[in-house]
């Protein structure tokens, strides 16, 4: 305690003894260096301090037959500190140059962190701009749970870029954990032939330097870096508009193109049952990017675009749909909070069986109760492995429990407070986290304050309690 004290007192005396002794004068304290980490208690040198990311210009031109990629990151942000240097994550890939505020700044890389010492302190409060120039092969990361994410490649040149919880630091530099959504404006520049697919609105399809073809993406709406992607192939395109004027946009291999036909055709409809059982669908375009089967093993809610790996199945393409608006559009503070995506977007099958002719959420509460597998083919999972609210570990965020126990979190919600309340609070939840970020905390709060019921013996003996939950 005193031990701290004398600390906290220390550090601000420093700063002054450093500024004068390099010859500032007055009220002029120099900046000091951002943290290399968010301290997440799963990813704790993920993200980066001392300033928050508003927007991400990423020119990229990709040679599918060589696997090289040459960038360039232009990052808009505000600094929430005085800073003397900052760190970017980024993984693999060769930094040829760094600028800030137009000036070139010195840099240096240690593991996954690029440290950037502009030539002048930045202000506390001050927008600035970095450039990045960057190239390499970037390659796949391996998660603490063996699934591959970053930049992955499969046949005849395809790649796809996926990057939940931190794979997107393998292919550009950036503010890598979900606590700092941005803008985004991505650029693809690939041969001729190839499409190129990123997240949000094509603003622009052009032809360059004779062989090469540009795709302008926009993502004006906040977005977390795990949820950005580029998929490059020689995709099928479809587009269309959902009747609520929603534009969509799907990516399809060829090879999946027959297969995937009929889930896919059901977006548009998806995203108006979405829209009136969530709130308003969060973004201005909708749609899918499939891979071809065996690329990635999973399938990924990047923003307004899901990557799948092969054609999926109507359930999978409802679960990342209702992703949008639970994890994409109100995402996690932390990835401790992983159970507010998956629970939410396992519950949102559940609802959406329910209302069209399969069975209904009670029954399936009480299958997995059971372990019963006639009902739902996930019911003898071991969904009580763990309290969905604490994985234990960084190789434990999409496990079982996450999914499925937090999907049977909300239906004891909706026991205890009952239909009209539970799908106000859905609404709520939603609507008044919209382009954000929430806790854990955060919900059983607003749970409790949106419908007026005291949930206490929910949360403890479901979201935080170790052991097998009896029926209630
Ligand atoms: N979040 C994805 C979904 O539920 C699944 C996912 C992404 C995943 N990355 C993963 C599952 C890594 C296991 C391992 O739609
Ligand atoms: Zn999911």
């Amino acid at each position: 305690m005193e031990h701290r004290t004398l600390t906290r007192l220390a550090a601000p005396a420093l700063a002054v003894l450093v500024a004068l002794s390099s010859g500032c004068t007055g009220a002029t304290v120099q900046g000091r260096p951002g943290a290399s980490g968010l301290r997440d208690p799963y990813f704790p040198r993920a993200g980066n301090g001392g300033y928050q990311a508003d927007h991400y210009a990423l020119d990229l031109e990709y040679d599918p037959a060589g696997g090289e990629l040459h960038g360039t990151a232009v990052i808009t942000a505000r600094a929430e500190q005085g800073l003397s240097s900052f760190n970017l994550d980024l993984s693999g890939l060769k930094v040829e140059g760094v600028e800030v505020q137009g000036a070139g700044a010195r840099f240096n890389r240690t593991g996954n962190e690029l440290t950037v010492r502009p030539a002048k302190d930045l202000r506390k409060g001050e927008v600035f701009r970095t450039r990045v120039d960057y190239s390499g092969r970037p390659k796949a990361l391996v998660d603490p749970d063996g699934s591959k994410e970053g930049w992955i490649t499969a046949g005849g040149g395809d790649a796809v870029a996926v990057g939940e919880p931190v794979g997107s630091m393998g292919w550009f530099p950036g503010n890598h954990h979900p606590s700092d959504k941005a803008a985004y404006d991505i650029t693809v520049t690939v041969p001729r032939g190839y499409e190129a697919v990123s997240n949000g609105e094509l603003r622009s399809r052009r032809d360059v330097g004779g062989d090469r073809t540009a795709f302008a993406w926009r993502s004006a709406e906040p977005m977390a870096s795990y949820l950005a992607t580029v998929a490059v192939g020689k995709f099928e395109v479809t587009t269309g508009k959902t009747p609520s004027g929603v534009s969509v946009y799907q990516a399809v291999a060829s090879s999946e193109k027959e297969a995937a036909r009929g889930a896919l055709a059901r977006v548009p409809e998806m995203v108006e049952w979405g829209s009136t059982v969530f709130g308003p669908y969060p973004f201005g375009t909708a749609g899918s990017i499939v891979m071809p089967a065996g690329t990635l093993g999973y399938a990924l809610e990047t923003q307004t675009k899901p990557v799948y790996s092969g054609a999926p199945d109507e359930e999978l393409v409802l679960h990342e749909l209702a992703h949008q608006w639970f994890g994409d559009s109100v995402s996690p503070k932390s990835w401790k909070d992983m159970w507010l995506n998956e629970g939410f977007a396992t519950y949102a099958e559940w609802l959406w069986a329910e209302s069209h002719g399969g069975v209904s959420a009670q029954r399936r509460f009480e299958a997995f109760l059971a372990g019963d597998t006639s009902v739902d083919a996930q019911a003898g999972n071991d969904w009580a492995a763990f309290p969905p609210a604490s994985p234990p570990g960084a190789g434990h965020i999409s496990d079982d429990p996450v999914y499925y126990r937090g999907a049977m979190v909300l239906h004891r919600i909706r026991q205890e407070v009952g239909d009209a309340k539970f799908f106000d609070l859905l609404r709520g939840w939603a609507g008044d986290h919209r382009y954000g970020n929430a806790s854990t905390a955060d919900f059983t709060a607003y749970a409790e304050r949106r419908t007026g019921v005291d949930l206490k013996r929910v949360w403890d003996v479901w979201l935080y309690g170790e052991g097998r939950p009896k029926a209630p």
